[in-house]
């Protein structure tokens, strides 16, 4: 166990600070005041709030009531009635709608609210209650209405956030930001493994495979105040990578020697877990070791974001996985990223889209990159869509046939800063960019140094990358207009300062009608 008693209310206090103190006093009455007083004792909403895909009429609202975060939970056995309200102020004054829901111990007394009825494309405040203890407040923001005409969004995205590795000043910075209409995390929310040594922060108990072992990590994960406070300032629209269930999983092929039954058990476990802790709507609930994950926002005229899942039906790495020569089963035809039902999903969605962006939120880098610079011999990372080439030639063709609008594709996973051209044919400089992409650093999971001067040495090699920088943690800010897509790098000066200062790296514009990146 790696917090005390005293460490864990040092960290609620910090989370819940002044002037979310005095927004709860607002919002309930007045007697809040010694009940947040006890809520701090308690800690019953030590997790947080958090909000999550915006529609135009309403978003989901999600807490969970958690008084021993790291053991279990500790709300027994019963429902329990939790009060929620959406308001107009931050300070819950103007209340629009409220209602009552019961946090259910199959659900580890989360709590997932659908709001309907609201207004698109405005900011709404909300708050929870349960018995005697009020909630943070937290901010949230509702679509633009499907088709409405809309001259700029600004959004988030952010993947990998191992505890272990590093703080989360990244976040401190992402909830500053001002106007974000949502953030999009790419996956690796939580990692997996059991503590290691001589890191700035630790892992609470071995590799996880329980759906308690599950939940304490999300709690673990969910303690840091810089989450909470990202977490409370926008809608989060979340996919996964692998280690929410474990590393370069693919469909029901486990990283190590579980059996098939076994290993169906353990992603049963941690999708009920990650269900549980992400504002996920109903129609996401998972069935047994199944849960359907990928999903379109319409943000008005402007974009469409098409959300996807490449580990729950991807065929298994080829090639026994890893860096290496590509052999004949990393070209398969038979091989998928996203399995028949998803790609023809994603490829409908695309025909169909009239906004003027098609964002393609995923997990793996799409772009190829061969790491051996030398000419006559190649290195690819075979996870990745490397690794199922054909698959990825599927898209681009259809990128390149049907033409739906400003194709750009955000990636997670690389703990590493990456601009990509998506070519039509990789092989040749000269052949038509499809589609732009932008792989966004880590929020702290680590990135080895020595890959570092490896993969700078390959880029005069693969012409189509514009830009790597695999030394710094951070997330990616972008801000659409109809006329240009922006993106800011944001980096963490040192990841080891929970107080670190966050500044931008670089920035990159994709014009309407151009694919490819341009640095600015
Ligand atoms: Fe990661």
């Amino acid at each position: 166990m790696a917090f005390d008693r005293t460490s864990l209310m040092r960290l609620f206090a910090a989370a819940t600070g002044r002037r979310r103190f005095l927004a709860a006093v607002g919002a309930f009455g007045g007697a809040a005041l010694v009940q947040r007083v006890h809520a701090a004792e308690a800690g019953i909403f030590s997790l947080g709030v958090a909000s999550g895909d915006p529609l135009a009429d309403g978003v989901v609202l999600w807490t969970r009531l958690v008084p021993k975060p790291l053991g279990g939970g500790g709300m027994g056995t019963r429902p329990v009635p939790v009060q929620w309200q959406v308001a107009r102020d931050a300070n819950m004054r103007q209340v629009l709608q409220r209602g009552t829901v019961l946090a259910l111990p199959e659900m580890a007394h989360s709590v997932h609210v659908e709001v309907h009825g609201l207004e698109p494309a405005r900011s709404y405040w909300y708050q929870f209650k349960a018995g005697s203890e009020v909630s943070p407040v937290g901010r949230t923001r509702t679509a633009p209405a499907p088709g409405a005409r809309v001259e700029r969004l600004r959004f988030a995205f952010a993947s990998c956030q191992h505890y272990e590795h590093a703080y989360y000043s990244a976040y401190r910075d992402m909830a500053a930001v001002e106007d974000l209409d949502f953030v999009v995390h790419l996956g690796d929310y939580i990692y997996e493994r059991g503590p290691t040594a001589n890191q700035p922060r630790k892992h609470d108990g071995p590799e996880i495979t329980t759906l308690e072992q599950y939940r304490n990590r999300y709690a673990l994960y969910k303690l840091d105040p810089s989450l909470q406070a990202a977490h409370a300032a926008a809608p989060w629209i979340v996919t996964w990578d692998d280690h929410e269930v474990d590393n370069n999983y693919a469909t029901l092929i486990p990283e190590d020697d579980q059996t098939p039954q076994a290993f169906a058990a353990r992603r049963a476990a941690a999708y009920q877990a990650y269900y549980e802790h992400m504002p996920l709507r109903l129609v996401s609930l998972p069935k047994g070791p199944d849960l359907q994950l990928f999903r379109r926002f319409t943000m008005g005229d402007l974009a469409e974001l098409h959300v996807l899942d490449t580990r729950q039906y991807r065929s298994d790495q080829p090639c026994g996985d890893r860096l290496k020569p590509r052999c004949p089963e990393a070209l398969a035809e038979a091989a998928s990223m996203l399995g028949d039902r998803q790609e023809r999903w994603l490829l409908a969605g695309l025909n169909l889209s009239r906004a003027r962006w098609n964002v393609m939120a995923q997990q793996t880098v799409m772009a190829q990159f061969d790491v051996d610079p030398r000419p006559e011999s190649a290195l690819f990372n075979l996870d990745q869509w490397d690794g199922y080439v054909a698959a990825r030639e599927r898209l681009l063709r259809y990128l390149a046939a049907r033409r739906p609008a400003n194709p750009v594709v955000i990636t997670g996973d690389i703990h590493s800063n990456w601009v990509f051209d998506l070519k039509s044919d990789f092989a040749n400089p000269d052949s038509a960019t499809v589609a732009t992409e932008f792989a966004g650093t880590s929020i702290s999971s680590n990135f080895s140094k020595e890959f570092t001067a490896q993969l700078t040495a390959a880029m005069p090699s693969n012409p189509h990358t514009k830009f790597f920088n695999g030394d710094q943690r951070g997330y990616t800010l972008c801000t659409i207009t109809p006329k240009q897509w922006q993106t800011d790098l944001r980096v963490v000066t040192n990841p080891i300062d929970p107080e670190s200062t966050v500044s931008t790296l670089a920035s990159f514009v994709v014009e309407d009608g151009r694919p490819g990146a341009q640095k600015i």
